[in-house]
C-alpha cells in the first residue's frame, strides 16, 4: 500500500468518523467535554497507525467504513464506561509507562476454584499473597463454560460471565479493585483464537445463521479443510488427529485447532474483530490490568502454511493494541506464543505485547537440571534474551501446562548437541525412565508420528522432591531444596517479571487423583492443577516443616530481589564461566551491577579468575545471597547448586 495514501486516508476518514461516534458520550455537557478532550487526544495519536492496520486486514471489503465505525463506536462507549480509579490508573501508567520493568514485581499464578473455591473467598489471601511479595496476580480462566471437560476453562462461553460455580462477574470487579488497592495488578486470560461451541456465537452458527456462521471458519465439504490440513499439525495427538470437527447441526466442518469443542474464530471477518474487541474492552473495564492472549500464534489462517505466526495476527494484535491505548490505555497485553523461539520474540513490541512468557528459558532450565550442564543455556540465552528495552519477559518454572523442548536445533547443533536424541533423553529423563532421574514427570501428548512428548509436573516433582520423599532419602530431599532455589534463583535474577505459580512457592506435590476423574484423565496436565492446600500461618506450629522451608527460602530471595535495582529493567547480559556447569549472567541499572552465577552440578565446581575478569573489573563483590564479602583475585568456588548474586563493589 502506498505509504502516502494512507495518511491522508486516515485524517478523512477520521474527520467524517468523529461527528458519528461523539454522541455515545451523551448530551454535550462539562463531563462529556473532559471524556471527550483525553479520548480524543489518544485517538489522534494512535490513529493512523490503527487506520494503516484495519486497511491493511479488511480495507477490501466493500462494507469497511461502516466496520470502522462500529470499531470506534466501541471504543468510545467503552471509555465513557470506564470507572474513574482505572481513568486515575491510566493517567498514572501514561506517566511511568515502564513501571512493570521495577525490581518490585513479582507475579502469582492460581486457579480461583482450586485455591479458595469461590472468587468471594480470594480476598481472604490477599495478605498471603502481600507477605509473599506478589504484585501481580494472575487468575485461570474463570468464565462460563461447558459442563464437563472444557480445557481447564479455555473454552469460553461468555466472557461477559463467570462460571456461576466460581462466581460473579460483580465478585470479579470488586476484586480486581481490591487487589489494586492493594498494589496487586489483576491478570486474566484474553481467549481470543476461539470460543467454546456453547458460546451465543457459536449456537447461531449452529442454528443456521450465516452471519454467525462467518464468525467461525464453516465449510460444506472436505475439500478446503483437507487442503489446509496438509500443513497443520497437531495440537492435542492424544486426543484427536487433525484440525475439523463434523457439526451435524450446521452440516458443516469446523476449524477446531485445539479440542473439537474449541471453535477458531475467523479474524478475516471484521464483525468478529470489533466483537472480540468489545470483549476485551469489557474486561478492561473490570479492571483487568494484564491481558493474556492465549494462543495468539494461530489466530489467522492461509492456505499452504502452517497458519502458525502469520503476519496477520501480529496485526490483530497490533490492532488491538491501538484500540486499548485508545480507550484503555493502562491495559497491558501478555503474549502465550509457545512457539519456535524466533517467532516467539516477534510477538514483543511496545506496540504489540509488552510482555511475554519466555518458554524458552524455562525450557532450558529444565534441560540444565538433567544435564547439569550449561552449554545450551549458555548459547541460546546470549543470542536470545534480548528484546525490546519497553518490553519484559514473563520468567517462569512451571505453569498449568506441559514444558515442551522448544529451543532451536541450530543452537543445539551449534554446542555439538543432536536435536533430536536430546529431546527424546529429556523426555526418558522427565518422566523418570532414565537410570538416574530424579524427576516424576508424566508424559503428555505423544505424537507417534514425529516422536514429540511433553512433560507434565509440579516443580517439586520434577525437580525430585517426590522421589526424594518416597525414597525416605535426607540427602535427596536436600537436594531437591537446592536445585529448585536455583531455578528460583534464575527466576528473579535474570531481566524480567518472575512468575510464581501458586503451590510451587510450598513444595506442591504431583496429585494422581485427576486419573479417576473421566473428564480430567485423558489430560496429564491436571498432575499439576492440584486442590492441595497449604497457607504460611495456617501451619505456624510446625516450622520445621519442608513446606516452610520452601516458602521461607523463596520469599526471603524475593525480599532480595526487591532491595536490587540491578535487578529492575531488562538488561541482562549472559557470559561464558569457563565452566559447563555455571551459568552467567549480568545485571546493571542505575549504577548497580550485580554478577550471577549458578552451578547446575551437583558437586563443587570451580571459576577461574580470567572468566571473572572478563565479566567484570570489580576488586570487591558482596554476596548479597548469603551476606559474604568475596575479594577478586582467587576466582571463585560454588558449592553444588550454589548460586552467588556478586555485588560489584569498587572498580
Ligand atoms: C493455551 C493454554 C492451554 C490451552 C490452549 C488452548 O495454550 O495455555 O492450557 O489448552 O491454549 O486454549
Amino acid at each position: 500500500m502506498n505509504g502516502d495514501w494512507i495518511p491522508r486516508q486516515a485524517e478523512k476518514s477520521l474527520e467524517r468518523l468523529i461527528p458519528r461516534i461523539r454522541p455515545a458520550l451523551g448530551p454535550e455537557d462539562e463531563t462529556h467535554q473532559q471524556l471527550w478532550e483525553g479520548f480524543e487526544t489518544r485517538l489522534r495519536r494512535e490513529w493512523e497507525r490503527l487506520f494503516r492496520l484495519l486497511v491493511h486486514l479488511y480495507g477490501w471489503q466493500y462494507d469497511f467504513f461502516y466496520h470502522l465505525e462500529q470499531i470506534l463506536a466501541t471504543a468510545v462507549r467503552s471509555w465513557s464506561e470506564r470507572p474513574e480509579y482505572l481513568k486515575r490508573l491510566d493517567a498514572e501508567r501514561e506517566e511511568n509507562p515502564l513501571w512493570f520493568q521495577s525490581e518490585e514485581m513479582v507475579g502469582g499464578v492460581l486457579y480461583v476454584d482450586l485455591f479458595s473455591d469461590k472468587l468471594a473467598g480470594l480476598p481472604e489471601h490477599i495478605s498471603y499473597f502481600k507477605q509473599t511479595g506478589l504484585t501481580y496476580l494472575h487468575l485461570m480462566p474463570l468464565f462460563a463454560v461447558p459442563h464437563g471437560y472444557n480445557d481447564g476453562g479455555y473454552a469460553v462461553s461468555d466472557y461477559r460471565a463467570i462460571n456461576p460455580d466460581i462466581g460473579t462477574m460483580e465478585e470479579l470487579s470488586a476484586l480486581a479493585r481490591i487487589l489494586h488497592d492493594e498494589g496487586i495488578s489483576l491478570a486474566l486470560d484474553f481467549v481470543m483464537n476461539h470460543t467454546s461451541d456453547e458460546h451465543i456465537w457459536a449456537q447461531r452458527a449452529k442454528s443456521g445463521d450465516p452471519d454467525f456462521q462467518e464468525y467461525y471458519y464453516t465449510f460444506p465439504d472436505r475439500s478446503l479443510p483437507d487442503q489446509y490440513q496438509a500443513h497443520l499439525r497437531d495440537i492435542f495427538p492424544d486426543s484427536r488427529r487433525g484440525s475439523f470437527t463434523w457439526n451435524p447441526d450446521m452440516g458443516r466442518w469446523v476449524w477446531t485447532t485445539f479440542q473439537s469443542f474449541q471453535w477458531d474464530l475467523n479474524y478475516a471477518n471484521p464483525a468478529v474483530f470489533r466483537a472480540m474487541a468489545e470483549e476485551m474492552l469489557f474486561l478492561a473495564n473490570v479492571g483487568v490490568q494484564v491481558l493474556r492472549l492465549d494462543a495468539v500464534a494461530f489466530i489467522w489462517k492461509r492456505l499452504g502454511t502452517d497458519c502458525e505466526n502469520q503476519p496477520e495476527a501480529h496485526m490483530i494484535i497490533q490492532a488491538f493494541n491501538a484500540l486499548a491505548r485508545i480507550a484503555a490505555p493502562s491495559l497491558m497485553f501478555k503474549s502465550e506464543a509457545i512457539v519456535h523461539p524466533d517467532e516467539v520474540i516477534r510477538y514483543i513490541h511496545p506496540e504489540e505485547c509488552q510482555l511475554s512468557y519466555n518458554p524458552l528459558l524455562m525450557a532450558l532450565l529444565w534441560e540444565a537440571l538433567a544435564t547439569r550442564e550449561v552449554k545450551l543455556l549458555n548459547n541460546a540465552m546470549k543470542k536470545r534474551i534480548r528484546i525490546h528495552p519497553e518490553c519484559a519477559w514473563v520468567n517462569y518454572l512451571r505453569c498449568h501446562d506441559d514444558i515442551g523442548w522448544t529451543f532451536d536445533d541450530a543452537d543445539a547443533r551449534e554446542v555439538g548437541i543432536d536435536p533430536k536424541g536430546h529431546r527424546q533423553f529429556l523426555n526418558d529423563f522427565y518422566t523418570g525412565r532414565s537410570p538416574g532421574s530424579f524427576a516424576r514427570g508424566m508424559p503428555f501428548q505423544y505424537n507417534p508420528d514425529t516422536g514429540d512428548l511433553r512433560i507434565s509436573g509440579t516443580l517439586a516433582s520434577l525437580a525430585g522432591l517426590e522421589a526424594a520423599l518416597d525414597a525416605g532419602d535426607d540427602d535427596r530431599i536436600e537436594a531437591t531444596v537446592q536445585r529448585i532455589n536455583l531455578l528460583r534463583s534464575i527466576m528473579l535474577s535474570a531481566g524480567g517479571i518472575p512468575l510464581i505459580y501458586l503451590g510451587d512457592e510450598w513444595g506442591m506435590l504431583n496429585d494422581y487423583t485427576f486419573l479417576s476423574d473421566p473428564a480430567k484423565a485423558a489430560d496429564s496436565r491436571w498432575v499439576h492443577r492440584s486442590r492441595q492446600r497449604w497457607e504460611s500461618g495456617k501451619d505456624l506450629n510446625n516450622a520445621e516443616a519442608l513446606e516452610w522451608r520452601f516458602y521461607n527460602e523463596l520469599c526471603q530471595l524475593i525480599q532480595l530481589r526487591k532491595k536490587l535495582p540491578a535487578l529492575r529493567n531488562g538488561y541482562m547480559e549472559v557470559f561464558d564461566t569457563g565452566n559447563v556447569h555455571l551459568f552467567g549472567f549480568i545485571r546493571e541499572y542505575a549504577g548497580q551491577r550485580l554478577v550471577v552465577i549458578n552451578n547446575f552440578s551437583e558437586f563443587v565446581q570451580p571459576m577461574a579468575q580470567a572468566q571473572l575478569n572478563d565479566a567484570t573489573a570489580a576488586t570487591r563483590f558482596a554476596d548479597r545471597v548469603t551476606g559474604q564479602s568475596v575479594t577478586n583475585g582467587k576466582g571463585l568456588t560454588l558449592a553444588p547448586y550454589q548460586f552467588l548474586w556478586l555485588e560489584c563493589l569498587s572498580v
